[in-house]
């Protein structure tokens, strides 16, 4: 049986004397660098956090290729209470697990691009290879009383990889992207074998109530799934449970991290530098998802109403960091947003003023926290996000006497929490240049209004909570309706193919990619 302890404490010894750890796997892992380069992306911070209190084991990928992958021990690194146990991967594996599958179809699809995937047989064939690899290094670090939790679309078929190497072990599963409805996640090549590798999860976990319902619908549809109470679905012989995580941040060590980055020398360099204006500020990796070409249509929209009195009263910052770039639909947006950006400067800007400031260099989490306080407005527009960070830390840095407006998506997975923003449609531009237009002019009573209420939400879901609800889900364990008692969950419906139930940036070094 699980031992409950690890929900709530470092690793540590139970009444029995057994040890259980908390394990957890994802593509990137942010190996702590000798030069004390911070982890970042939104899955790493969130992962970090939740095993720097608990202990525990983080598997992945090194980021690394070597000829042979298969003969060459695991890369083992502890710090503090975790450990690190990394792989390399070869050229041919990170072709076609990571860019070829992972990067070109799955992301794409499940970010309603059907237009953008790019289908391959043999990158399907490698994505599966790859994770039937990572189970066979994994299985070998797996002790009995282990709970095993596995993050994200590049490795949907782990868990059922692991039972075939005999893990018994509970194992849950987060997605950090959206999962789409089943008219859309019907276009996913090996549909029906990707659904399947879902029901070797005790815990499947999405960002939101919505994306929850997809992916049930998808199994109801696809596999004539029964849902049961307590948000459980029977599928391929198995009972697991189905639920909506949202991911958070947490929001007081944000807030006071912005507070001390406003000494931050290139915080105050940029203060100097609006010479007076106000900041509008867009972070995001560089991503189709992303909208930013979107964005800077909306803001030239912005500017084109009234230019003179926009010269004289903002600029925007739009930071970009690169990604993805060996993608060919990551290098085509690369050229067309840097395409974008030079025309609404050469039309609106002036000797004396760039109205858009865009910058493709990753900036640490400190300088961003004191960036997003020096804002007046956070442009989040993604035209689909399975969450974004970006907004909720833009919330938690605002200064309470004198906060900024959110401009927000309503199709990223924040929208569903963060109401109080000012929601838009990205794809419509002129009601997106209106919301800009709205934010900067906002009096400062209901500024403070609905950044009070913005908070509310961030308070009330912190961090710490999703990952204690993620954990007691998985460890099978679930909180009744008043929150407190507890009753075992999770075991086999009937024999299947699986036997057993019983007992989530890059972590690219420097930069602070939440998304
Ligand atoms: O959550 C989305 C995600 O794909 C994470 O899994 C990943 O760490 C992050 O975005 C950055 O992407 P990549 O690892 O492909 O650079």
């Amino acid at each position: 049986m699980v031992n409950l302890d690890l929900l709530y404490k470092p690793v540590s010894k139970t009444a029995g004397g057994s040890v259980g750890r908390l394990i957890v796997a994802s593509n990137r892992v942010p190996v702590p660098s000798n030069s004390g380069a911070p982890a970042a992306g939104g899955l790493a911070v969130a992962l970090q956090a939740a095993l720097r209190v608990r202990g525990g084991v983080w598997f992945g990928w090194s980021g690394k290729t070597a000829a042979e992958a298969e003969s060459r021990d695991l890369a083992k690194k502890t710090v503090g209470p975790i450990t690190f146990a990394v792989a390399d991967l070869t050229r041919r594996d990170v072709e076609e697990y990571y860019h070829g599958f992972a990067n070109r179809v799955l992301w794409p699809i499940c970010h309603y691009r059907l237009d953008l995937a790019h289908m391959s047989e043999r990158c399907a064939e490698g994505y599966f290879r790859v994770n039937e690899f990572f189970a066979r290094r994994l299985a070998r670090l797996v002790a009995p009383d282990d709970v095993i939790w596995i993050h994200d679309y590049h490795m949907i078929p782990l868990a059922e990889a692991l039972r075939r190497q005999g893990v018994k072990n509970r194992i849950g599963y987060f997605h950090h992207i959206p999962w789409p409805a089943p008219a859309t996640a019907q276009a996913l090549p090996h549909y029906e074998r990707l659904l399947r590798a879902f029901s070797a999860y005790d815990v499947v976990g999405f960002q939101t109530q919505p994306d929850a319902d997809n992916f049930r619908d998808c199994l109801i549809e696809a596999a004539g799934a029964k849902p049961r109470a307590g948000g459980r679905v029977e599928a391929y012989g198995r009972s697991f449970e189905v639920e909506a995580f949202p991911i958070s941040i947490d929001p007081e060590s944000f807030a006071l991290e912005a507070r001390l980055a406003e000494r931050n020398s290139l915080v105050k360099r940029l203060r100097a530098s609006l010479e007076g204006r106000d900041m509008i500020i867009g972070v995001d990796r560089l991503d189709y998802s992303k909208g930013i070409k979107h964005r800077i249509e909306a803001f030239g929209a912005y500017l084109e109403a009234s230019p003179e009195a926009a010269k004289a009263r903002v600029t925007m910052l739009q930071i970009t960091p690169k990604s993805r770039s060996e993608v060919p639909e990551y290098a085509r947006i690369q050229r067309e947003v840097a395409e974008e950006v030079g025309q609404l400067n050469g039309k609106f800007g002036d000797v004396d003023w760039t109205p858009l400031r865009y910058i493709n260099k990753p900036l640490s989490q400190s300088a961003l926290a004191g960036l997003y306080r020096l804002a007046k407005v956070g442009l989040v527009t993604p035209l689909r996000d399975g969450m974004n960070l970006v907004a909720k830390e833009f919330v938690a840095a605002q200064p309470p006497e004198d906060p900024g407006v959110l401009v927000l998506s309503q199709f990223a997975g924040a929208a569903q929490e963060l109401e109080a923003a000012l929601l838009v449609n990205p794809y419509d531009i002129g009601a997106t240049a209106a919301a800009i237009a709205r934010a900067v002019a906002m009096p400062l009573g209901e500024r403070q209004e609905r950044w009070g209420d913005l908070m509310r939400v961030l308070r009330d879901n912190s961090i710490d909570h999703w990952t204690r609800r993620c954990l007691q889900a998985i460890a099978g364990v679930a909180e009744d309706e008043a929150g407190s008692s507890l009753h075992p969950a999770g075991e086999v419906v009937r024999s299947g193919v699986i036997s057993g139930a019983e007992p989530w940036f890059c972590a690219q070094s420097l930069p602070h990619l939440r998304n």
